[in-house]
């Protein structure tokens, strides 16, 4: 069943009932003040980092689902009703939810009144802009009254939801005009305050949550709205919201515009006050200036526009698989952005104060991102450098407003540097700037000990070289990619997490074959780095590593059918036919492939065919086979959890990308694209009600052939999936491959695909590449042409910047 469609054109997914499986949501936002929405309207605002600046108030998993968020009341008569169907629920006549690049547009039909309401955040502004537009289709005159509501968060979203007892007696606001500010604890530390405006004057407003709604109402039927009598409160303690009251008539076939903001702003501290207690509100009064008409939002949304053209316009391709356009044009970049923006902080099911910016998984990130807008991913790689230590080790998160390492959190996992080499090299690839690596860029943020960024690629290389235990094979610490394989935790303790428990490391023989296999893929990566540098020596030194490692994986790390997963705390296998549950793994199996490790002697193919007996199934490859039944207490939280969900043998979206790069090494275009499909959100399209989470969106997990509801999805957007995906098919399917010297072809295609056109901009130069199959074939480059001249390789060179060019490629 399928809840609404996707239209191309404008770049939009339309909801056209609103009773979706799940709240199917939007982003706001790219820059510094963020929104979630949902397809009702629902979802919170923030500055920065969803946990210190959180703006408005959101209660997770609440019941029902997504209650509270930015919500407009319209009373006509004795009816109240809202254009986004929620919080009223009253039955509509026509309601549409497009969700599109950084806006939503929500509008609801009733009683021959119009309600359309657009969100989105301009460039460059801290404020969330929300055009309503109010239609009159009827032959009469209406009256109507109109409220809008958000409720404020106190700031820090933790505390907001815990210390009641302090958090009930600081909220403060004032209001002035139509402007409701929210300013607690501003006389304090805080030198930053909220507000909620709308650009006419108002009737009356509320900003005291309890005289609202009434002490025992919910967001559905709040008493002011039901009497159409706002109370005029200014709130003292309790729960401060913003609510405007405005009173509108409209003539038969006549509409009117409203604009509210909601905005942030923050006061240098000898600008802190207007007079004695009164906030210097001079630079609200601003931003309101510039989108208090119609005319100048309509600007700044078409400015939002051009801007999504733009980036949207580095990577375009044409096949005849249209579900396929959609993700890789669109979605899947639009995805990529937010990943880029919030890691793993806040959605709907990342509550925005457990993690900030992890470093693996803002590494991973990159790569699906630098390509967009590079001179963001270079400030956040010296970002995520800046938290690593001397010895190549690193904080695993750090918080995005402080840019510090997370102590609680800690480190001590062993797959982490390494990816830093993957972010930075796709960074100089993408974009020639062999200059980020002379960056002075500090250890755990010390000043005074910064080395050139360079060096932070060299102590990540060693790092794994200076753990690796009794097989030569890396040690896992406190675990690789996959965070719940916790090999030297042994938790008996239900009190403590799997994540930061102390960690039994020492005199650990835990050894993890998928950061091996990592580990041969970034060190030729970093090989080759050397080697342009002109640091031969230390190219070769990589290489003699490289080769090493690539022989205790063939020799330690071979099962006979398959790569083996890990060596446990004592040196017993993990992921071995020896095993009785959780024989084969995809972590390992999808690195030592990407690798090519053990290439000539069929090793490759027959770990790649062993995925796909024992761990492919309907809905995508599971992680493990067979799922743990029952707790290890010596692999820790992977048994966790009940069978095929999450890291025990869930679909985790994630790495089944590795296995399909993995399938293009060894050619088998058909089924790479098969793999690939499977996963991809708008082929799902169709059994939404079974897969639940949003068609146009990777979700992290979808559950696996032994859970309880196979193919449901779980954890959309803020994962590692959307960029690893939109690197497989851009780079290892379609085949365009940016590298120092130029584009690398080498598609790796079904042999069904009779031909398919990518533009690509790259280094400044427009690239429209055809690519042709005449004989069916699945990879195989026979002949490029460079604006009808043969060239000799498959690497398409550099271009005078700001030219166009013609490339045809003949599989
Ligand atoms: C989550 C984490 C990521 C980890 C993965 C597997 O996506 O964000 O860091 O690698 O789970 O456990
Ligand atoms: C849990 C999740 C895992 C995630 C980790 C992050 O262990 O299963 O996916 O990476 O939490 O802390």
């Amino acid at each position: 069943m399928q809840y609404g469609f996707f239209d191309d054109v404008r770049r939009e997914y339309v909801i056209t009932n609103p009773r979706t499986p799940w709240p199917w949501i939007n982003y706001l936002g790219n820059e510094d003040f963020f929104s979630l929405i949902s397809n009702t309207a629902g979802g919170y605002s923030f500055y920065k980092d969803a946990k210190f600046r959180r703006l408005t108030r959101y209660r997770y998993n609440n019941v029902p689902m997504d209650s509270g968020g930015r919500y407009f009341y319209i009373r006509e008569g004795g009816s109240v009703w809202s254009p986004g169907w929620k919080p009223c629920k009253t039955d509509l006549e026509y309601y549409e939810c497009r969700h599109g690049m950084g806006y939503t547009r929500i509008t609801g039909l009733k009683n021959n009144l119009e309600a359309e309401l657009l969100f989105f955040v301009p460039l460059q502004t801290r404020a969330e802009v929300q055009k309503v537009t109010l239609r009159n289709t009827s032959r009469e005159t209406k009256k109507l009254q109109l409220f809008s509501f958000v409720e404020w968060c106190l700031w820090n979203a933790a505390t907001d939801m815990e210390n009641f007892q302090r958090n009930f007696s600081t909220g403060e606001v004032e209001v002035e005009g139509s402007v409701i500010y929210h300013k607690t604890e501003y006389r304090e530390r805080r030198n930053h305050y909220a507000y909620y405006s709308v650009n006419q004057p108002v009737q009356g407003f509320d900003t005291d949550r309890e005289s609202f709604f009434g002490l025992y109402n919910g967001f559905d039927d709040p008493q002011t709205v039901r009497e159409g009598k706002p109370r005029n409160t200014v709130a003292h303690g309790w729960s401060p919201i913003a609510s405007h009251y405005l009173e509108v008539e409209l003539e038969p076939g006549n509409s009117r515009e409203l604009i509210f903001l909601l905005g942030y702003e923050e006061n240098e501290p000898e600008e802190k006050w207007e007079s004695k207690g009164i906030i210097n509100k001079s630079k609200a009064r601003e931003t309101i200036s510039r989108f208090n008409s119609v005319e100048k939002v309509d600007n700044a949304f078409a400015a939002l526009r051009a801007y999504w053209d733009q980036l949207l316009g580095n990577f375009r391709v044409k096949t005849e698989e249209e579900k396929l356009d959609r993700m890789v044009n669109i979605w899947n970049q639009y995805q990529c952005m937010i990943t880029f923006c919030f890691s793993r902080s806040a959605s709907y099911f990342e509550s925005g104060i457990g993690r900030g910016m992890g470093f693996r998984d803002s590494n991973q990130d990159l790569i699906g991102f630098v390509h967009q807008i590079p001179e963001r991913a270079r400030e956040r790689i010296i970002d995520i450098a800046s938290t690593q230590f001397p010895d190549g080790s690193c904080y695993h998160q750090y918080q995005p407003l402080t840019k510090k390492g997370n102590n609680e959190i800690g480190g001590g996992f062993n797959d982490d540097p390494l990816w830093l080499i993957l972010g930075t090299t796709a960074y100089i690839k993408e974009t020639g700037d062999f200059g980020i690596l002379d960056a002075a860029v500090p250890f755990d943020n010390e000043p005074g000990s910064e080395v050139p960024l360079f060096d932070h690629l060299t102590v990540s290389f060693d790092h794994v070289i200076n753990n690796r235990g009794p097989h030569g094979l890396p040690l896992i610490g406190r675990a690789d990619w996959n965070d719940c394989l916790n090999l030297n935790c042994f938790s008996d303790d239900p009190n403590e997490s799997f994540q930061t428990t102390e960690n039994r490391s020492e005199g650990s023989k835990a050894e993890s074959l998928m950061i091996a296999g990592l580990f041969v893929v970034c060190g030729r990566d970093y090989a080759e780095l050397c080697r342009r540098l002109g640091k031969i020596e230390e190219a070769r030194r990589v290489l003699t590593h490289v080769d090493r490692m690539v022989e205790a994986i063939k020799q330690h790390g071979w099962d006979g059918e398959w790569f083996l997963r890990a060596y446990d705390y004592f040196g017993n296998k993990i992921g071995s036919k020896e095993n009785e549950e959780g024989q084969i793994f995809i972590e390992s199996n999808g690195w030592c492939s990407m690798a090519g490790i053990g290439l000539e002697e069929g090793m490759t193919e027959k770990a790649l065919n062993a995925v796909k007996e024992r761990l492919d199934c309907e809905h995508g490859i599971v992680l493990n086979n067979p799922a743990y039944s029952q707790y290890y207490i010596e692999y820790g939280e992977i048994s966790s959890y009940p069978p095929g969900y999450k890291e025990n043998a869930g679909i985790f979206c994630h790495n089944n990308p590795w296995i399909i790069i993995g399938e293009t090494v060894l050619g088998r275009g058909d089924r790479a694209w098969e793999y690939f499909r499977k996963i991809c959100p708008s082929y799902s399209e169709a059994i939404s009600d079974l897969h639940k989470v949003e068609p146009y969106v990777y979700a992290q997990m979808i559950a696996g052939k032994d859970a309880f509801r196979p193919g449901e999805a779980k954890n959309s957007w803020l994962t590692g999936t959307a960029a690893w995906n939109f690197y497989t098919i851009s780079q290892y399917i379609l085949g365009i491959r940016p590298s120092y010297d130029g584009l690398i072809i080498d598609p790796c295609i079904p042999p069904e695909w009779e031909h398919y056109r990518v533009t690509r901009r790259f280094r400044g130069s427009t690239y429209h590449i055809t690519v042709k199959n005449p004989e069916r074939r699945m990879k195989g480059v026979k002949a490029i042409t460079l604006n009808g001249e043969p060239i000799t390789d498959n690497v398409v060179p550099l271009l005078p910047a700001g030219s166009e060019c013609e490339v045809e490629v003949t599989l």
